[in-house]
Formats: structure tokens, C-alpha cells, sequence
């Protein structure tokens, strides 16, 4: 069989830049090289599009994790042109070449990587891409239209406000607490890893919290603070044929007091995984339904991780989605997904590069039906 010529497209603008590089150097460990011929682009903090040639480098360097064996002379700036009818191709700018790519895998997080901007781009190659398609990757990354949808769906979320630069001056201790109680957890709309993401007590934690969410996005909701535990279930399949994972739990430690930035990767000892959670049979089951749920309810595809809360009463409570999970050794997405299913990490890639394929292939099937109406 011919080698799928499997790209991986890494880094990006947003914050969460470096844990992408993480993400991608352990896809590009583990995909089978027998079946794929790799190719590595990066996207570096000013935006520009790059293609290493020495991505082997990237490997060969353990220890690297300043990512000094991708440094700017090993790579070729690039511009892309969708070149011909099946588009499957990308112009290195320098030299002209071509080179033919069957499928991406944009593993990158956040802004202008999983808000669909890189979907978008990928489509208009006319390029399969792993993860979820436009339409749901902006929806679930902005956490006030999540939200409006999944309550729609009748799934229970904390409480919350929104405000905009427009309304901030609203913003009042008296308000938020008679509508929210204290504390609060404030939050961008849009974000990841906790960026931008504090917890609110009196007047000043808020104000701070309130300026240090709108440094990141222009809204910003405020939620009820939930005590319970975190709990966290993978989903992976397009429509139809969708398979939860195990359910998983993340225990931040005291000294951080949730699950921030810091504790999320800065601090080894930041937080227990435990998998699976200890649930009842039961628990794990509502989890898993629940979580692909919402999962459909979100248009996803292909793949996403779903965040709940389990209060005190043991109530499934859900916070949030990620339609780019990261893919670092420590990282829940795959290890839920293998967890539950027994696939190693390398067939799991597989399975999430044939549901792009697929459904690439459903998709141009429908427009050329379309085209024979016209
Ligand atoms: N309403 C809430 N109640 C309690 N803890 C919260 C709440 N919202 C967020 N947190 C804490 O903040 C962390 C990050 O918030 P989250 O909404 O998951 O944002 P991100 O997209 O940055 O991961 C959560 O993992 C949790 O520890
Ligand atoms: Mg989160």
C-alpha cells in the first residue's frame, strides 16, 4: 500500500505554543513510518509558516526542550497555493517544490489554531485535517456560545455571566455576588491552559481578575465556583459511530488551588492523574454518555475532550471542551483513549488520520452531487 503523506502542523500564536511542540514531537515519535511519510511544518509565534526538513533532529534531541534542534536555519519559509482541482498540494516558496500531502494533523491549541481559523485555512487547501471541522472548533472554543448550546441541549453547566468591554463597567462585587455568590471563577471566552483564568473572593481579587481576563479577550464570563472534583472523558469518531473513553480525574495540588497554568505544566508535582477515576460503574457510564452528548450537541468529529465537574451532591456538572487535547506524554486525551480501548498511541493516531480521511471523502462526495444538480 502507498505511503500516506501525513503532515503535522505545530506551534502557532497562541499561548499555548510550546505544549503544542511537546504535542507534536511525541506524534511524530509514534506514528508508524512504514505507513506514513512524515512532514513537519510549524507555525512560529510572528505567524509565519515553516517546513523542517531535520524534523528527525527534533527527535534525535530528548533533551531539547528548547526546541533548539528546530532552530530558524533548518527550515524553508513556506506560502501555500491550493495548486490543483484536488488541491493536495503546497508550494515551498524557496524552491519552488511541490510536494503532495494527503493528510494534516494540526496539533496546536487555542487561538488561530482550535478556534477553526486553521480549519478554515486547511479546507480552502481542500486538505483532510484531524479534529473537528469550522463550524465546531469556534464554537467550542468560545465558552459563552458552548454554553448557550449545551444549556439549550439541557446539560448542566455553573452558572454565569457574560460581559464584554461594552459592559464591563457593570461589573459590581454586590452584582456578582447576588447572582453568582463568592467566590467567582473569572475567565477570557476565549483561551486554554488556563490562561487569563482566575478565582475571585472580595473586591480586589475580582477587580484583578476581571483586568487580568480582559488582557487576554475582549469577553469574559464569570461563573459560580463549583467544589467537587475534575473529571475528564475523550471522545473520538465522526457521526454515528462515536466512542467514549475512560474517565479520568485531575486532582490540583492545595498549593495552587485549581487547576492553573502553573499546575497544568510549570510544577511537576501540580496536580494527580488518576485513571481511571474512581467512579461507581454507573458514574463512569452517565460520564461517557454525557460527554458524547455534548461532543454532538458541539457539531464535533473526529476528536475532543470533554471537562466536567462532579459536585458534592455527585452531580455531573460540565465545564468545558477541547477539540485540539494535548497529545504530551502526560496528556489525557490519549491516555483515557487507550485506557478504554487498548489501542497503543500509534493506532490511535491512525484511527483519528482514517476519521479525517473519511470524512474528508463524505464531504467532497457531497459537493460534487451538488455540482452535478447545477
Ligand atoms: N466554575 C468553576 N468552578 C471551579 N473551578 C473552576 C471553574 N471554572 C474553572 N475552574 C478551574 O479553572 C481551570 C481552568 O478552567 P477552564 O474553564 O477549564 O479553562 P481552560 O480552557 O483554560 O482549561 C479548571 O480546570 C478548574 O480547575
Ligand atoms: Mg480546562
Amino acid at each position: 500500500m502507498a505511503k500516506i503523506n501525513l503532515a503535522v502542523i505545530c506551534g502557532g500564536r497562541s499561548v499555548e505554543h510550546e505544549v503544542s511542540l511537546v504535542s507534536a514531537k511525541n506524534i511524530l515519535a509514534a506514528v508508524d513510518q512504514q505507513k506514513y511519510n512524515l512532514h513537519l511544518l510549524a507555525v512560529a509565534k510572528d505567524g509565519s509558516f515553516r517546513y523542517y526538513r531535520n524534523w528527525q533532529n527534533f527527535l534525535n534531541h530528548p533533551d531539547d526542550t528548547n526546541f533548539v534542534s528546530l532552530k530558524p536555519e533548518g527550515f524553508t519559509p513556506v506560502a501555500f497555493l491550493s495548486a490543483d482541482a484536488r488541491g493536495q498540494v503546497l508550494l515551498l516558496s524557496e524552491t519552488q517544490e511541490f510536494l503532495q500531502l494527503d493528510v494534516v494533523f494540526p496539533i496546536m491549541h487555542g487561538t488561530f489554531a482550535e478556534d477553526g481559523k486553521m480549519q478554515g485555512f486547511l479546507e480552502m487547501l481542500n486538505l483532510p485535517y484531524v479534529g473537528p471541522d469550522v463550524l465546531a472548533s469556534s464554537i467550542s472554543m468560545d465558552k459563552q456560545v458552548t454554553k448557550q448550546l449545551t444549556d439549550q441541549a439541557g446539560i448542566k453547566s455553573a452558572k454565569y455571566l457574560t460581559f464584554t468591554s461594552a459592559t464591563r463597567a457593570e461589573i459590581t462585587l454586590e452584582s456578582i455576588e447576588a447572582a453568582l455568590g463568592l467566590p467567582v471563577f473569572v475567565k477570557p471566552a476565549n483561551s486554554g491552559s488556563s490562561v487569563g483564568i482566575s478565582r475571585a473572593t472580595d473586591e480586589l481579587s475580582l477587580y484583578q481578575a476581571v483586568e487580568q481576563a480582559f488582557s487576554v479577550d475582549h469577553k469574559i464570563l464569570i461563573e459560580e465556583a463549583i467544589v467537587g472534583r475534575e473529571i475528564e472523558c475523550s471522545v473520538l469518531g465522526n457521526h454515528g459511530a462515536l466512542q467514549a473513553g475512560e474517565v479520568g480525574e485531575i486532582i490540583p495540588s492545595s498549593k495552587h488551588g485549581f487547576y492553573s497554568y502553573d499546575a497544568k505544566y510549570l510544577d511537576e508535582d501540580g496536580a494527580a492523574l488518576l485513571i481511571p477515576a474512581p467512579l461507581s460503574p454507573a458514574k463512569k457510564k452517565e460520564v461517557q454518555e454525557l460527554a458524547k452528548q455534548i461532543f454532538v450537541t458541539l457539531n464535533c468529529e473526529g476528536m475532543a475532550r470533554v471537562d466536567f465537574f462532579l459536585d458534592g451532591k455527585d452531580q455531573v456538572i460540565f465545564n468545558e471542551i477541547n477539540t485540539i487535547p494535548g497529545f504530551t506524554k502526560i496528556s489525557m486525551y490519549p491516555k483515557l483513549m487507550m485506557a478504554e480501548t487498548g489501542l497503543t498511541y500509534s493506532a490511535l493516531i491512525d484511527q483519528l488520520i482514517e476519521l479525517a480521511i473519511k470524512r474528508h471523502q463524505r464531504n467532497s462526495a457531497l459537493l460534487l452531487e451538488k455540482k452535478m444538480v447545477e
